[in-house]
């Protein structure tokens, strides 16, 4: 069948009868490419743009996935991009950035000259290319790099956020699924904070369908945390993966692809994000990881859920340690 036979035939995003959901990715290292990955594995978009500093690697990654299309539940259209081709999607995500700086150090500040002078070059080009969708940053330092690409994109509040205690959350979640051998998914938890070493589990928040966690530890003695030891023990997942294979993928590829299908599907669900604090938690004017109701329009509203005055305290600790990593940046 000739490719343009039908005249009718309207392009993507063109065609007033079905949406095409169109999504782009900067930066196709370990994290670009896996969420690309699970957006094609799991039928998440329609149309996906890849754009890297390296050409030849966003080709060969579009080429490469291309290759797995005949086996994938929908046919997706992929391809290596430039910027003129993003002002009609409906997410970008930036995972630019150079792990081996953060790798080396097991420190993700490290890599915020690097991160930040990528968000300078990056900004500018996404806001010339009109793109109004949602901003979904990875790039680290994440709360960095998302409070610096909300202030250049000037996009309405809500729509620029980070993948933020995310991930961190997931990895949270698996401990305690592993601890109680109940499924992650029926448990809830999160990680506060930076995702960074400024981040820890509120312990009072955490329930198994409404069963508090103090309840199930007077029968599993494994439950009985700290929230010292536990936060430090999820801080420490990161790096053990890291040690051993100079990044991680996986985890953040999946709750990035979590995060895009909510919003495409506005779906209305509860994940924990990098989201600028407007007065909850008492913090104002920073990008920090709490609970987010997410949907079409991004971050929909900023949960408050009651933590005690311990961890109120140690949540402030969290976003100062944001607020001086921020202002590092603008110094750079
Ligand atoms: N938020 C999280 O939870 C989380 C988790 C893992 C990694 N990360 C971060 O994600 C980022 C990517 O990690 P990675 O392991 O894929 O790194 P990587 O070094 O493997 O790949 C980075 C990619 O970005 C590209 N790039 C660099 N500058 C660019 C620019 N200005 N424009 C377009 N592309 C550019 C590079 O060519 C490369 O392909 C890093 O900042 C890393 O620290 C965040």
């Amino acid at each position: 069948m000739k490719e343009e036979s039908n005249a009718n035939r309207l392009e993507p995003g063109h065609c007033g009868i079905v949406k095409l959901r169109k999504v782009g990715i900067i930066g196709l290292g370990h994290v670009g490419a896996h969420v690309l990955c699970d957006l094609v594995n799991q039928g998440i978009a329609d149309e996906i743009v890849l754009i890297d500093i390296d050409r030849e690697k966003a080709e060969c990654e579009a080429m490469d996935i291309n290759a797995s299309m005949a086996y994938m539940p929908s046919r997706i259209k992929v391809y290596a991009g430039t910027y003129g081709d993003i002002g009609d999607a409906d997410v970008l995500v930036n995972a630019s950035g150079k792990i081996s700086l953060s790798a080396a150090s097991n420190d993700r500040t490290n890599e915020m000259r690097y991160t930040v002078a990528a968000a300078r070059e990056i900004a500018p080009q996404v806001r010339a290319s009109g793109f109004k969708g949602i901003f979904l940053n990875i790039s680290n330092p994440c709360d960095v790099i998302t409070s610096y690409m909300a202030r250049e994109l000037g996009l309405p509040k809500g729509r620029v956020f980070g993948t933020g205690t995310g991930l961190d959350t997931a990895r949270l979640l698996f401990r305690l699924s592993h601890d109680s051998g109940v499924d992650a998914r029926s448990i809830t938890a999160y990680m506060f904070g930076e995702h960074g070493n400024a981040q820890f589990a509120p312990l009072s928040l955490v329930s198994f369908r409404g069963k508090p966690l103090a309840e199930m530890a007077k029968t599993n003695s494994k439950l009985n945390y700290s929230q010292d030891d536990i936060s430090k023990a999820v801080i420490q997942d990161a790096w053990t993966v890291v040690s051993a294979k100079h990044c991680t993928e996986y985890g953040i590829a999946a709750t990035a692809a979590r995060m895009i299908k909510i919003v495409l599907g506005d779906e209305r669900s509860i994940m924990p994000v990098s989201a600028m604090l407007e007065g909850e938690y008492g913090e104002s004017g920073v990008f920090a990881g709490v609970p987010c109701l997410l949907g079409a329009g991004g971050v929909e509203e900023v949960c408050e859920l009651p933590l005690t005055k311990a961890e109120w305290e140690m949540f402030h600790q969290c976003c100062e340690s944001i607020r001086n990593n921020i202002a590092l940046a603008e110094e750079m």
